[in-house]
């Protein structure tokens, strides 16, 4: 059955990804953000995004570091897309959320993670029929993690144990929740993650061995500590169940993505 999607945060990693996969699978898709007049944080545009959609993708993002900030972003953009679905009578909400950020052993030190459970919560506690994708992280984020983390030629990563997968594979497994969920009156989780379990630091040299540098940078000094908590170096970003991507880092440094 093909159906009017809207995807909200269109333009960013997942949801580009998400939306290119579900167009190639027939679907009618809105690509929703702010460069296409649609405002999650103030609501304009929301009514004609959602407007007749079967379901709408919550693919949103701000890069914020404090818990209060990310909070009022995914807190407040959540709400309205809650009063939006109950306005125009959209089937399902499908959030695309974290393995693990929910755990207040695990976002004790992270804001940003405190928001994204802010916002699971919001869509949990709704009523309305919601699927919450925890996706471990994927390999793409780890240019942002090395920018971050690098003066010069160091690197001190913040040490994270993950199970990281592709961007494109975790959108693959999202359009085929989003298709299986079509009749199914409850509200779902879907768990994904990647083949492999390693550490920041093991991730960051593979892919600055193959490409030669690694979110523009080329750090010669590669450290890790565990200043995000032990909770997420110790493993409580590795949901213990779920769909396991077959697609290893290797194999995405070799294909064009990587
Ligand atoms: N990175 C990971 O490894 C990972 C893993 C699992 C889950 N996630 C989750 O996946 C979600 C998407 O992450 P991402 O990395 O794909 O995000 P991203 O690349 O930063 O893209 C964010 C998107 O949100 C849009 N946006 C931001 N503010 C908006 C607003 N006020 N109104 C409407 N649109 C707005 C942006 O487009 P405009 O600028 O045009 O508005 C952009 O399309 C996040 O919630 C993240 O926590 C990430």
């Amino acid at each position: 059955m093909t159906m009017i999607i809207t995807v909200l945060g269109a333009a960013g990693t997942i949801g580009s990804r998400l939306a290119e996969q579900l167009e190639e699978r027939g679907h009618e898709v809105r690509r929703a953000s702010r460069r296409t007049g649609v405002d999650a944080r103030t609501g304009v545009g929301l009514r004609e995004a959602l407007g007749g959609a079967d379901v709408v993708v919550d693919c949103l993002n701000l890069e914020a570091l404090r818990a209060a900030t990310a909070r009022a972003f995914f807190e407040g953009t959540a709400q309205h897309v809650v009063r939006t679905v109950r306005q125009e009578g959209v089937g399902r909400i499908v959030c695309v959320s974290i393995a693990g950020a929910a755990d207040p052993a695990v976002n004790r030190l992270m804001g940003y993670y405190q928001g994204k459970a802010a916002q699971e919560q919001v869509y949990a506690s709704s009523g309305e029929r919601v699927t919450i994708i925890h996706s471990t992280q994927w390999f793409e984020l780890m240019d942002d993690v090395v920018r971050r983390a690098s003066i010069g030629p160091v690197s001190v990563l913040p040490t994270m144990t993950m199970a990281a997968l592709s961007a494109r594979r975790a959108a693959a497994h999202i359009a085929d929740e989003i298709e299986d969920s079509t009749d199914d009156p409850h509200s779902r989780t879907l768990t994904v993650r990647g083949p492999e379990v390693a550490t920041t630091r093991e991730i960051a040299r593979a892919i600055l061995s193959s490409r030669g540098s690694i979110g523009g940078r080329r750090p010669r000094v590669l450290w890790q500590l565990p200043y995000l908590g032990r909770g997420m170096a110790d493993g409580g970003l590795v949901p213990a169940d779920g769909i396991v991507d077959e697609l290893t880092l290797v194999q995405w440094l070799a294909d064009d993505e990587g």
